[in-house]
């Protein structure tokens, strides 16, 4: 009996010795997770995986829940969700994780993994569905026409998750003269917001306007928008005189500003010149800028006198003259009596073989002072009015143009004049020794 009863008692130290050791070795194989539900940023339409990983789950169940509306999405290898692009994969005890397909921004928010222990455990992993950038055409400037004096404001809109910023910019790299929310004018290369309010445009305005929407999402999306400042003609002539000699080609040249593009024509007494054998009419465009050049060829008696560029569009119109007139042909050497020798240098010395085909033809530009400097005329929004109808003055430069002479003659007539000195120097000579 007493045998007996120790053996119970043993038996009983020993079960509850091992219920207790039990104890402890249940506790360490409570289920855990190995690593934290991820948070996953993707644009909609893609395709994404939620993993949630765990160990020991034992016989312990892993459920996937929406936080913001409690629903269950799905319930260890089943899923729940009527959500047809929802699936999930079990392949082990240790992985369950989640796809969505062709993401949609109702996907937006928490995931929540969650084991039926007890206490309940759980991971949360944040999905943020994004969109790129996309111009709202109906909120945004078309291309747009108006005047000098005006002010004008363009308008850019674009949705996308994140909000979208906009960046305004010149498509020409020019600066933009834009006025801020603070009433105040700023200058820079780019500027920033949905609209840009343009004060008191002016030509300098004219161009091609990008706005550019990002969110950080890519693709970046741009809009061109297209603004023409009109204005009516203006005209400056650099040469009102230009003087020439018989038998060489003249150039006669008018610096035009105009939007929109004016009707041009040279004219002469009244009449219309146009392009032939004789006249040709070049009309290089620079924007708003035109240079719009004559070329008369041999020129005659007849071709002396005033040409006019008359210019309209239709907001005005406007005139330049400019007047061809004769050179007089240089005072002739003083005839001695000389050695056949000098007559004949100073024959090829003479202004009328000066080549007709020498036009030196330079690039001028338009208003060169403004054009070499793209910025510096950002710099001068009005119209530097001085410029124009002024410079009455003679260029000796453009009418040694005109008449053709060059370098090579000028040392010819110095060289020949030398050996006709020469020339004096013996018949002088001559006439004492007889
Ligand atoms: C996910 O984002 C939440 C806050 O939105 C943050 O508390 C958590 O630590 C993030 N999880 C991971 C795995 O980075
Ligand atoms: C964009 O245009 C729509 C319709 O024209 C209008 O309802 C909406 O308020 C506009 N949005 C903005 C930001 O101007
Ligand atoms: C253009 O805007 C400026 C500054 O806001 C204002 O003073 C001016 O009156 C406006 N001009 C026109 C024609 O609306
Ligand atoms: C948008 O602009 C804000 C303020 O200028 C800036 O903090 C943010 O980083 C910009 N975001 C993007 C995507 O460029
Ligand atoms: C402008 O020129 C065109 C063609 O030369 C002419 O038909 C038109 O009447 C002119 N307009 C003005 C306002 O002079
Ligand atoms: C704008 O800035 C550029 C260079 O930063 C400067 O050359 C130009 O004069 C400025 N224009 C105006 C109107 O302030």
């Amino acid at each position: 009996m007493k045998i007996s009863t120790r053996v119970v008692l043993l038996a009983l130290i020993l079960y509850l010795y091992s219920m207790e050791e039990c104890k402890v070795r249940c506790d360490e194989v409570l289920p855990s997770f190995s690593e934290p539900v991820p948070n996953v940023t993707i644009p909609a339409g893609r395709d994404v995986d939620i993993p949630c990983v765990v160990e020991n789950l034992g016989f312990n169940r892993v459920a996937w829940i929406k936080v913001e509306t409690k629903a269950i999405l799905s319930i260890h290898d089943h899923v729940i969700t009527r959500n047809y692009r929802i699936s999930l994969s079990h392949v082990d005890s240790r992985n369950f994780v989640l796809h969505i397909k062709n993401v949609k921004e109702s996907d937006r928010g928490g995931y929540m993994c969650q084991l039926n222990t007890a206490p309940m455990m759980s991971q949360v992993g944040y999905l943020d569905v994004v969109f790129p950038p996309q111009i709202q055409r109906e909120n945004t400037s078309s291309d747009i026409i108006t005047t000098e004096g005006s002010n004008v404001t363009l308008t850019c809109v674009a949705k996308g998750y994140p909000t979208p910023n906009i960046t305004w910019r010149r498509e020409d790299g020019q600066p933009i003269v834009s006025m801020n929310n603070e009433g105040q004018l700023e200058n820079d290369s780019k500027m920033v917001g949905e609209s840009l309010f343009l004060i008191r445009v002016d030509r300098h305005y004219n161009g091609a306007y990008l706005c550019i929407a990002m969110n950080g999402v890519p693709p970046s999306v741009s809009q061109r928008i297209l603004l023409q400042v009109y204005f009516p003609p203006e005209i400056m002539i650099k040469n009102n005189l230009i003087g020439a000699h018989f038998g060489t080609t003249a150039l006669l040249k008018c610096y035009i500003q105009a939007l929109p593009f004016p009707n041009i024509v040279w004219k002469k007494d009244g009449k219309i010149i146009s392009s032939g054998k004789k006249y040709e009419i070049d009309i290089p465009i620079k924007k708003y800028k035109i240079e719009t050049v004559l070329r008369i060829r041999d020129i005659q008696l007849v071709d002396f006198g005033i040409y006019r560029c008359t210019v309209n569009n239709s907001l005005g119109q406007a005139e330049g003259e400019v007047q061809i007139y004769d050179i007089p042909k240089p005072t002739s050497v003083p005839t001695l009596t000389l050695p056949t020798l000098c007559s004949t240098t100073m024959e090829t010395s003479s202004w009328n073989d000066i080549p007709r085909s020498s036009e030196p033809e330079k690039d001028h530009g338009y208003f060169p002072k403004e054009s070499v400097q793209t910025a510096k005329e950002e710099s001068s929004p009005l119209y530097d009015d001085t410029n124009i109808r002024e410079s009455k003055s003679i260029k000796s430069e453009e009418s040694m143009e005109a008449s053709g002479g060059n370098k090579a003659d000028s040392q010819s007539v110095v060289f020949s004049a030398s050996v006709c000195g020469l020339c004096v120097v013996l018949s002088i000579l001559n006439e004492v020794i007889t």
